[in-house]
Order: C-alpha cells, then structure tokens, then sequence
C-alpha cells in the first residue's frame, strides 16, 4: 500500500475531508445546512405561535399543552439563532430536539381521554389542523438538515479553535456555551413540567355528587330523592340549571320552556369537547373555543365548526314533580 493511500485512509477514519472533494464546497454545504436548519426551526416556531394566538381550545381545554408550546416555539428560535451564527456544536442538540419535540407532539395523541376524547377523534382533530402538520413537517426537516449538516461537519474534521469573544459572534463558542445552551434547553422543558403541574394542581376538580343540579332555579338538591336533578315545580322558564350525567365529568343543562316541557342538552360541544356556555339573550348555548353556536331548544348546530347537533338526556318524571336522567341520546365525539 503507497504512503499517499495510507494517508487518505487515516484521515477518512479522522472524518476529514474525502480525497477529490474541495474542502471549500464541504463547508458552504455544511452552511447552507446549518442555515436552513435555523429556517426550519423558526419556521416552527411560527406555526407554534400561530396555534397559540388562534386555537382558543389550547388555552380552555389544554392549558399545559399551551405552556409546551410556549416553551417548544423559545427553545427553537434560540437553536435557530445558534445555527444562524453557525455555531457547529448546535446540530446535535437541534437534531434530538426535533426528534424529541416530534415525538411529543404526537404524544398529545395519548393525552385524548383526558379532554374526554377517543385517540382517534383527537388524532383525525390535530392532523386537520394544517399549523400542527407544519410544526410536525418543520420538526422532521429540522432532523434531516442537521443530520446532514453533521455529516458535513464530520468531513470537515474538529474546527480550528479561535478564542472567540461576545464581541466577534454574540456568544462564545466553548464548551461551556455548548452546556449553557443545554442547560438552558433543560431549564425551559423543567418549567414546562413545573407549569403543568401547577395547572393539574390548580384545575378545579370535578364536583362528584352525580345527578344533582349544581345551579340554577335555587331549590335545595338535598330534599330531591337520591339521582334527581331537580324538582319541575321549582323550575323556571329562563333559568336553567346544570347537572352531571352519566359520570362527574359530563355537564348537561336543563331547560323548561314556556309550555312546560323540559329539555336536558349536553353542554359538551361536539367539535373538540369544550364545555359550552348558555346565552340568555339569544337563547342558545355559544361555544368558547371554535366559535360554534347550539340551538338551545334543540341542540341543533346554528354555527360550526362543529357538525353533529348536542346530545340530548331524556328525562322521567316522577308523580311528585322528581326528574330523573335516563340516558343520553345522540352522537359525541365526548366520552
Ligand atoms: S370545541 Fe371547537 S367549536 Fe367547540
């Protein structure tokens, strides 16, 4: 074997630059790379804001959701600001973040019954969603650009250090900014978690007394028998009252109209799960986080997005004025 074969075979293995390929052409892909790395990352960070300012269901529904994705839009914009400057050392932590961040996304998946939503519902809801699809494409171009950059990187070899100052780049480019940008990655996903769980902690618990009204015409639920949720003698045109049915976790609402008659709907709005809320003046039940508006009379859609009319509860009323829930009656995406 020739010393020159020798040579180039040890600097193969050193990662440098293949025989034949201008050292000059690596390092303007390795930029452009890095570059569109930082593109993709901001990209990311748009959509994410974007979600945050327009999906009011983020901030109802999901406020630990919403605080990720505060701290997925920071951590990308300071990964993409590191790559602007061309700071080698931040394709790896770009590349596992966008694996990471990609993975957690699609982990919301998981979190579906909680929202009181099938995982499928949920999923066939995000991927509708054309901003999360963004975030998603963005987060897997983010892993390739740095994969391949960090080939590039490799074929170039370790980098001549040059004592850098704030002055020359913004930020020093040592090993102790390599874990400062870490550590600050860290700090934020710590106050992600820290975040969400004072939102666990501070979320109002579901009252457990089942069937019992919880607002409305001011009659004492504790003189009702044991499942009623109201007594029609105390009811009144125009004042509704709320009450749990089937589980602790489902509010409906309770109408007696001019004729007498009851009406039991669901106040769950069968878009996304958020609780809805009556409108007195226009007689109908307007949902907080899409916009969609339900005939108070009869659940039927008056504005979407939402499609499916409000399940109905029918009703028994007993000789003394009692009304008990029966069943539910209709179409939910709700659990
Ligand atoms: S949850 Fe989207 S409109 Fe109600």
């Amino acid at each position: 074997m020739s010393a020159n074969t020798e040579q180039d075979k040890n600097e193969k293995q050193k990662g440098r630059v293949i025989p034949g390929v201008s050292k000059a052409l690596v390092t303007r892909s390795l930029q452009k790379f890095q570059r569109l790395t930082g593109v993709s990352l901001v990209l990311s960070a748009i959509l994410g804001a974007f979600l945050l300012s327009t999906d009011r269901s983020l901030w109802i529904l999901a406020v630990s959701h919403a605080y990720g994705l505060i701290a997925i839009c920071t951590v990308d914009i300071f990964l993409a600001a590191f790559n602007f400057a061309l700071i080698r050392k931040a394709l790896l932590p770009s590349l596992l973040w966008a694996v990471l961040t990609f993975v957690l996304q699609i982990g919301d998946i998981l979190t579906a019954p909680e929202y009181k939503m099938t995982m499928l519902y949920f999923a066939s809801y995000l991927f509708h969603l054309w901003a999360f699809d963004g975030i998603l494409s963005a987060q897997v171009a983010v892993a390739i650009l740095a994969y391949s950059a960090r080939s590039y990187a490799k074929m170039l070899g370790p980098k001549k250090r040059k004592k850098l100052t704030y002055f020359d780049m913004g930020i020093k480019s040592s090993r102790r900014d390599f874990l400062q940008i870490m550590g600050a990655i860290l700090g934020l996903i710590g106050l992600t978690g820290i975040l969400a769980a004072l939102d666990v902690i501070y979320t109002p618990t579901s009252p457990s007394n089942l069937g019992n009204s919880q607002s409305g015409s001011g009659s004492s639920s504790s003189s009702l028998p044991p499942g009623a949720i109201a007594n029609a003698k105390d009811l009144q045109v125009g004042s509704p009252i709320t009450f749990y049915y089937p589980d602790s976790t489902s509010p409906n609402i309770l109408f007696k109209k001019s004729d007498g008659s009851l009406v039991a709907l669901s106040l769950l709005c069968t878009h996304v799960c958020c609780e809805t809320s009556f409108s007195t003046s226009s007689n109908a039940l307007i949902c907080p986080c899409h916009g969609s508006i339900f005939d108070a009379n009869t659940g039927a859609v008056l504005r979407g997005p939402a499609v499916l009319p409000l399940p109905s509860v029918e009703l028994n009323v007993d000789a003394s004025g009692n009304i008990f829930p029966i069943k539910v009656k209709g179409q939910s995406p709700c659990l």
